[in-house]
């Protein structure tokens, strides 16, 4: 598969089986954040790998949309805004980093067949109170895990996706 190929294939995925993910996967998805770049090299992210059904229960009503709660393993995306890399602007780099981090995590994930899905319309502070996490802190976004419940389209980004036209410039 190329790279193309693996980043068409990943979809965010909204609908689980009832099937448990393997520790060996969710090892594998974790080195795919591992390695991932970051500002300065700082690192300033770690992930929750929620698997136990209670927390998962608690993690899952920080966000309005039951299908979350199927969902066989929630990774939670932390950022660390006393590690980030803060540009001489004050820039904080903290979510860039961790979104890179997170690609890292949906396209190896979608390699090995199991799906995930980008959560940031979840109660933030409500799974930071879950997580009793330190104030510096921040739950940056939530992402289930496990293996779809429906095929991929891989022809859906003709359609869903702005054309390179108006997503470029060459000059
Ligand atoms: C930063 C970010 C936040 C997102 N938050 C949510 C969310 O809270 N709930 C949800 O269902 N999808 C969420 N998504 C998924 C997007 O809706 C989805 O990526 C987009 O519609 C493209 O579809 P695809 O991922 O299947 O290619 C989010 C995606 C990103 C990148």
């Amino acid at each position: 598969m190329t790279f193309l190929e693996l980043a068409k294939r990943r979809f965010s995925t909204r609908k689980y089986l009832e099937q448990d993910v393997e520790e060996e996967k969710i090892q594998q998805v974790l080195e795919a954040v591992r390695v991932a770049p970051s500002a300065h090299n700082y690192q300033p992210y770690s992930f929750v790998v929620v698997r136990d059904a209670e927390l998962r229960e608690k993690i899952a009503a920080t966000y309005q949309y039951s299908w979350l709660k199927k969902a066989p393993v929630i990774l939670v995306a932390l950022g660390d805004h006393s590690r980030s890399w803060r540009r001489s602007d004050g820039k904080d780099h903290c979510d860039i980093d961790t979104a890179i981090a997170i690609d890292h995590l949906t396209l190896q994930a979608a390699e090995l067949g199991l799906g995930t899905c980008w959560i940031c319309m979840f109660n933030s502070m409500e799974c930071h109170k879950v997580l009793d996490l330190p104030g510096h802190m921040e739950a940056i976004a939530l992402i289930p895990l496990g293996y779809p419940a429906k095929e991929v389209n891989v022809d859906r980004h003709d359609e869903k996706r702005r054309p390179l036209s108006e997503l470029t410039r060459w000059q």
